[in-house]
């Protein structure tokens, strides 16, 4: 029977950071995945295709829009599904191969099939061609989430879920997106951009619970002004469809048709199959796996990170849970902050924030200052001619730290690092003010918002 120092189960990215890790401290070091190729739903069918097929479909945009005002002139453009989505699959192979490479670089076992926990310090492998069982001291679960769909709808045929919305052979002519979520604004994006009319319904009165609402508003007005349609406070009781075309049912509204509808309606851990039953490993009412703050369930030697435990379900939290556990089962040290987890919505233009939302600190109670800065009133991003958005800092009132920094704007997403950074070291909206940063840079949007904060922003 094969024997490591720690298995792990699931190579998503909580699971191959946590190996690579593992392996770098000098653990030997096996990972169980069932699919073929290694990086999980993050790099297969969620975030690097869907990026690959974000970038795309904005070049298709800016071609027919904007290279105009710059003088640049080009024919009849035309559009190229099948090319774009073999781009998009190898981008996916370039990101599976190397973690595939990195893999064996860093002598990490893989085992191909699923992971089941059969008794403590035991997994059973099932895979293709039988069970392989395997025993290891340490075993961490990472088998991240999938699809939570709705109970009144069956995912099939041509009501789908953003695996199938990565994969349209062709642009949909009335696309209906359940859920004004991350996934339901970022390919309601791309298939907006492609041509299709795009409607999406959500149960709130608002787009991107749990963001910032000034800079959720923001947003909406933007993606209405791309072609969005949004319908708020729309309750999907169902969709049905005959194979050509499909009835969206709302409640208190006429039905919609439409041609494919896409659930995204939210996504739920991934803990069928596992055994955890087996050994006792306890689950919390959400159905996520319990951990302490040093990501042990109740079994000894069982660990769990990413989607599977409670907090954001994000690749890079996953990232950090992964190497943070196996620095605290190798050292007893490690710490992830999750209140500095960013968050990133890759449309355009993206939105991205970090630490507490306005709404969050009124409802603690909590005083602060806010800064804000248009995208308008920024040099190059009158040069870029990405003028839409704004950033947005809150500070504490009495202190002057930075608690909170939202954005909507050309680049947000890495805009927001330097906040994160700034956050992480506990900055004060004066100290990012009095930061030099470079001209002209959008990154002056981000200093002028600290700047605004005590009134003193130079250019508005
Ligand atoms: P989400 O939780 O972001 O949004 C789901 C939306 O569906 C919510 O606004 C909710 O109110 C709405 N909804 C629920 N039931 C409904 C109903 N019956 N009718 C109408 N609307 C309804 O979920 P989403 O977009 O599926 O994303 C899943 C996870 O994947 C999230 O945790 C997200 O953070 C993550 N993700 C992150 C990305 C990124 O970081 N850029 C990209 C894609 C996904």
């Amino acid at each position: 029977m094969p024997k490591h120092d720690m298995v792990i189960i699931g190579a998503g990215p909580g699971g191959y950071v946590a190996a690579i890790r593992a392996a770098q401290l000098g653990f030997d070091v096996a990972c169980i995945e069932k699919e073929d190729a290694l990086g999980g739903t993050c790099v297969r069918v969620g975030c690097i295709p869907s990026k690959a097929l974000l970038e795309s479909s904005e070049h298709y945009v800016q071609v027919q829009n904007d290279l105009e005002a710059h003088g640049v002139e080009v024919g009849k453009v035309k559009l190229n599904l099948k090319q774009m989505h073999a781009r998009k699959d190898s981008v996916v192979k370039a990101n599976t191969d190397g973690v595939a490479f990195l893999f064996k670089k860093n002598k990490v076992t893989r085992y191909q099939g699923t992971g089941e926990i059969t008794a403590k310090g035991k997994v059973t492998v099932h895979g293709a061609d039988g069970e392989e069982k395997l025993e290891a001291e340490h075993i961490i679960i990472a088998t991240g989430s999938s699809v939570a769909p709705l109970p009144s709808i069956e995912i099939g045929g041509l009501i789908g879920t953003s695996t199938e919305a990565l994969t349209y052979e062709e642009v949909p002519e009335h696309l209906v997106v359940i859920g004004a979520g991350v996934i339901g604004l970022e390919l309601g994006s791309v298939w907006n951009r492609l041509g299709a009319k795009v409607t999406v319904l959500e149960y709130l009165d608002r787009i991107l619970p749990g963001m910032d609402l000034e800079i959720a508003k923001e947003s909406q007005k933007i993606f209405k002004k791309q072609g969005l349609n949004f319908k708020l406070g729309a309750k999907v009781t169902g969709a049905t469809t005959d194979g050509k075309t499909c009835t969206v049912t709302v409640e208190g509204m006429e039905d919609i048709a439409c041609d494919r509808v896409l659930v995204c309606t939210g996504r739920k851990p991934n803990t069928e199959g596992l055994g955890l039953e087996n050994v006792g490993v306890e689950m919390d009412d959400k159905g996520r796996v319990k951990v302490d703050e040093h990501f042990r369930t109740n079994v000894e030697g069982v660990y769990a990170i990413g989607d599977v435990i409670e907090g954001p379900m994000l690749a890079h939290k996953a990232e950090e849970d992964g190497t943070a556990c196996v620095e605290l089962i190798k050292t007893g040290a490690g710490h992830v902050d999750y209140n500095l987890v960013p968050n990133i919505v890759y449309t355009d233009p993206e939105i991205a924030s970090v630490g507490q939302t306005e709404e969050q600190l009124k409802d603690a109670g909590i005083k602060y200052n806010k800064g804000v800065f248009p995208f308008m009133a920024n040099g190059r991003a009158r040069a870029l001619g990405h003028t839409e958005g704004k950033a947005k800092i809150l500070a504490d009132a009495g202190t002057d730290r930075v608690l909170g920094v939202h954005i909507v704007g050309h680049a947000a997403g890495d805009l927001i690092a330097e906040m994160v950074t700034s956050m992480a070291f506990g900055a004060s909206s004066e100290d990012v003010a009095r930061v030099v940063h470079a001209h002209p840079t959008l990154a002056e949007v981000v200093k002028e918002a600290a700047l605004a904060v005590d009134g003193r922003a130079i250019h508005i």
